[in-house]
């Protein structure tokens, strides 16, 4: 039987758990690729961790150069993270014409273009499933069973820390902190869980699907990123009483010259699809002309749903190998030569629904002055809602608007503010709707 070996970089979570499939389910891997999958080697610089993986013995050890280097090596899988060491080993890998399989949505969202170029340069593959929702088949899905489709949206629960702290709240009434700190328990969370609370994590993974589903080069930096510490019990309270959920979304669409590309929480009617994807869950939702709407959904964290992508890539690339296919699938979904650059759309631009919560003087006419701001700024308002009576202390007031500008918003927002019947500063949170 033909023999591939592979080299692993870094034991954390997943890479513990990418060993642990290829050794505990080596006979099925065979059965369906008809080859031995086999760790040659893992680096880590921990070797003694226990990790409850039984490795061959000579596999473990502390130099990556041990693991890069190694002539015997096909696929390089690189689990360290991060955009310094992690980058530099990958392009020693390329340049050694080694295939490499990883999950570094950072590096791969601000550098992906160079490498993917380096990678053909060299004849090899670089392989990044887990590098987005975790065990969701989302990256094969779009560079191959939707490949005949000219793809119009991407909109997704890509952060399952962030998924898991807005259901424990909206479900159990949970405090925000204390929801983070069983998310982080769970290991679902990143080192540092400011990645994944303030947007980053959900960044990163948005640049890459985006750049694959529309076949352009995205910058990063022109993203907008608002992540979930503004959210408050009230407000997914409120957002219960109108029908809605609050979850923290990707929210991606081909708008022809420019590419619409936010990151921000949203509420989403609790008949949406995506409203159903509760606690650590994932979920994206792709439009395509030719299929519609089509959601998949899964574990988007953990160590062995993250090793489960990891590994159908090895075998992806293995499979290739051995059939003398070596890129046969474009690495970022189309053809090089046909990848184009178009601008992201200015938030300030966008056009979506708005919920307001206001906190005001409840007394004749304060009502009047809002609506007059919002008006003069051509916000339509859809509903509005006083939810108790205090004359002395003021009181919340809930509106929700028909389609409208950001730019516009921000400036009717501002103004509304300083207006004296105005007690707190007004909370707005967008609203993705099907509204036309
Ligand atoms: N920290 C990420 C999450 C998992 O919470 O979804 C890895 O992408």
């Amino acid at each position: 039987m033909k023999k591939l070996n592979i080299g692993l970089l870094g034991l954390g979570t997943v890479g513990t758990g990418t060993a642990k499939i290829l050794i505990e389910n080596k006979e099925i891997i065979k059965k369906k690729t008809g080859a031995n999958l086999h760790l040659k080697k893992a680096a880590d610089i921990d070797l003694n961790k226990k990790r409850g993986v039984v490795f061959e013995k000579g596999t473990l050890t502390n130099d990556v150069f041990e693991v890069i280097n190694d002539d015997k090596i096909d696929i390089i899988v690189e689990m360290i993270g991060g955009k310094t060491i992690a980058k530099e080993f990958i392009i020693k890998a390329l340049k050694n014409k080694k295939h490499v399989v990883t999950a570094n949505k950072a590096l791969l969202a601000e550098a992906g273009e160079e490498l993917f170029e380096l990678a053909y340069k060299n004849g090899v593959d670089i392989a990044y499933e887990a590098s987005v929702g975790g065990a969701i088949p989302i990256i094969k899905s779009i560079r191959e069973s939707l490949a005949g489709n000219n793809i119009t949206a991407v909109n997704g629960i890509l952060n399952g820390t962030c998924n898991y702290i807005l259901s424990q709240i909206a479900n159990k009434g949970m405090e925000f902190k204390d929801a983070l700190a069983q998310a982080q328990a769970n290991g679902y969370a990143e080192a540092d869980p400011t990645f994944d609370i303030e947007g980053f994590d959900t960044a990163h993974k948005t640049a890459i699907i985006a750049s694959l589903a529309y076949g352009t080069k995205i910058n990063f930096d022109d993203l907008y990123i608002e992540g979930i510490t503004g959210i408050t019990k009230t407000d997914i309270k409120y957002a219960k009483e109108f029908g809605y959920l609050i979850k923290l979304l990707a929210i991606t669409k081909d708008l022809g010259n420019s590419i619409e590309a936010r990151i921000h929480p949203t509420m989403i009617p609790i008949n949406n699809m995506l409203a159903k994807i509760d606690g650590s869950l994932n979920a994206i939702s792709v439009f395509g002309d030719a299929v519609g709407e089509l959601m998949l959904c899964g574990y988007g964290a953990g160590m062995m749903p993250t090793a489960s992508a990891v590994v159908g890539d090895i075998i992806d690339i293995a499979r290739n190998i051995l059939f003398n296919a070596k890129t046969r699938i474009p690495i970022a979904g189309f053809m090089p030569a046909q990848i184009k650059s178009k601008p992201v759309t200015p938030i300030e631009d966008i056009l979506t629904n708005y919920y307001f919560r206001f906190f005001l003087l409840d007394k004749p006419n304060v009502l009047s002055l809002v609506a007059g701001i919002l008006g003069a700024y051509g916000i339509s308002i859809k509903s509005v809602h006083q939810k108790e009576r205090n004359p002395q202390e003021g009181v919340p007031v809930i509106i929700i608007t028909h389609l409208a500008k950001e730019a516009e918003v921000k400036k009717a927002l501002k103004e509304i503010s300083a207006l004296d019947i105005v007690l707190q500063k007004p909370v707005f949170i967008r609203i993705e709707d099907d509204e036309k």
